[in-house]
């Protein structure tokens, strides 16, 4: 058996059940490029202060080469009994290069180590989850711009409203998008802090420069607080609140999609690659992407609540518990990631069914707000208008006809004032057209959205 790191003042070797149930290896195997490029960073600032020799360190840096060479290679062989990713880099390179391996760990612990790697890790799981909001964005944009004369039924209630433009519809998503991708970044400045230095919880007595391996890895800051530097999971945790909340959006995303692909709304049709069949009813076309995703959206926001349960109870500074931080994290940055990708070939491949859609808004009352509308406009008070509108709609609907189909002497028995440029104003086309307040669905609102939307993805 391999004698363990730490294993000078046992006397008994660890319970088989502890080593298993203890070791995170099995998932922090995730971290190894990190860890190794945190190690070599580590090894070169010793070396710069003094505290290694410059030999050491490059036999140090070579070696970590090797072991990040044979990781790649899928020829590593991680070990339970080594316990996680930073015993099991370390053995491998003492193995391999000899003593030197054994000066690595000097002038740091597996606390400021793991967290190190953590933040490395997050700096680029943002900008991955960052990338993959751009990419639904972009998909989303194109399918607006491409559709950007097609009306619909806009829904409050899932009641029939107001019609929108088909774009207006979709942009709304892109600036809840919009929105999650700020979010992470915010997430990768909280993740940009180096905690390398801080040792197990109270600093070092060794004369080390952190600022210089958190400038050479690339970081902006370092912690002021050693205490603060091991014990701080925040960047994890909201990472994980701006997953749960883009879950949640993808979700109702994924609720919508669901809905217009059935054959009641009938509004889409998803591409045959992003639907799948029935094993059993052979004209089934099941919209499974977007059933999964909403479906997934209950990890993210568990994955939240299990590390904030985590964390609320530990005293400082580091406490083995935190060693749950990874799975939930892991899975919360493969959902995201994985779902906007699933998304993002979903609306890059579906087509809107414009003549379901726009039926929809047309067979219905959507232009009532614009009836009452125009009394209002000349001198009714609103409230009055408003039930004015309401018995001419009760009417039709007894009579089974539509706004469109009263003639003007029939509006003008409700009131004087109508004139014949109520029978225009009910066309959907003209409700949305005259919605040109800021905010609405008019075409040159949506315009000057979809501009600025563009620019949103240019920028960072
Ligand atoms: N595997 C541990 C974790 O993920 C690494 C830190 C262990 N530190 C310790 N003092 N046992 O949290």
């Amino acid at each position: 058996m391999k004698e363990k790191l730490w294993g000078g003042r046992f006397s008994k070797a660890t319970d088989a059940t502890l080593e298993e149930f203890g070791a995170s290896i099995g998932f922090d195997q995730r971290l190894a490029k990190w860890d190794i490029r945190g190690s070599i960073a580590h090894a070169r600032m010793l070396s710069m202060v003094g505290v290694i020799s410059e030999a050491e360190a490059d036999k140090i840096i070579d070696g970590l080469n090797y072991v990040q060479g044979q990781i790649e290679a899928g020829d590593f062989v991680f070990k339970t009994e080594l316990e996680d990713i930073h015993m099991n880099v370390e053995s491998a390179l003492t193995d391999y290069i000899g003593q030197e391996g054994k000066k690595l760990h000097t002038a740091r612990s597996r606390n400021d180590q793991v967290a190190l790697d953590c933040h490395l890790f997050m700096l680029d799981a943002c900008q991955e989850t960052i990338a993959a909001v751009r990419a639904l964005q972009t998909a989303l944009l194109e399918l607006a711009e491409k559709n950007q004369h097609i009306f619909m039924p806009g829904y409050t209630h899932l009641q029939r409203a107001q019609p929108v433009l088909f774009a207006h519809h979709l942009l709304a998503h892109f600036w809840a998008l919009e929105r999650d991708a700020q979010r992470f970044y915010q997430c990768r400045k909280a993740a940009d802090c180096s905690p390398l230095g801080a040792g197990a919880l109270a600093g070092t007595s060794f004369p080390i420069a952190p600022a210089k391996v958190a400038a050479d890895l690339g970081f902006s800051s370092i912690y002021d607080n050693s205490m603060d530097a091991v014990s701080d999971r925040d960047y994890m945790l909201e990472y994980m609140f701006a997953a749960a909340l883009l879950m949640v959006h993808l979700s109702r995303m994924g609720e919508e999609i669901i809905l217009w692909n059935s054959t009641e709304f009938n509004f889409i049709d998803l591409d045959d690659s992003f639907s799948t069949g029935s094993s059993i009813m052979p004209q089934k076309k099941n919209p499974d992407a977007a059933e999964l995703v909403r479906g997934k959206s209950g990890r993210a926001i568990g994955n939240l609540v299990a590390l904030l349960t985590v964390i609320k109870g530990l005293p400082l500074a580091y406490n083995k518990d935190m060693q749950e931080d990874k799975e939930p994290l892991f899975d919360s940055i493969d959902t995201a990631i994985g779902s906007l990708n699933l998304f993002a070939g979903m609306y890059r491949t579906m087509t809107p069914n414009q003549a379901a859609m726009e039926h929809a808004a047309t067979n219905d009352f959507a232009g009532a707000t614009d009836v009452a509308d125009f009394l209002a406009k000349n001198g009714v008070p609103f409230r009055e208008a408003h039930a004015i509108t309401g018995k001419i709609v009760r009417d039709a609907i007894t009579q089974g006809r539509l706004l469109g189909d009263l003639s003007v002497e029939e509006w003008q028995t409700y009131s004087p004032l109508f004139t014949a440029e109520v029978q225009r104003m009910v066309l959907p086309t003209n409700v949305i057209n005259a919605r040109k307040a800021p905010m609405g669905t008019a075409p040159e609102n949506v315009a000057t959205q979809l501009a600025k939307a563009k620019c949103c993805l240019q920028s960072n």
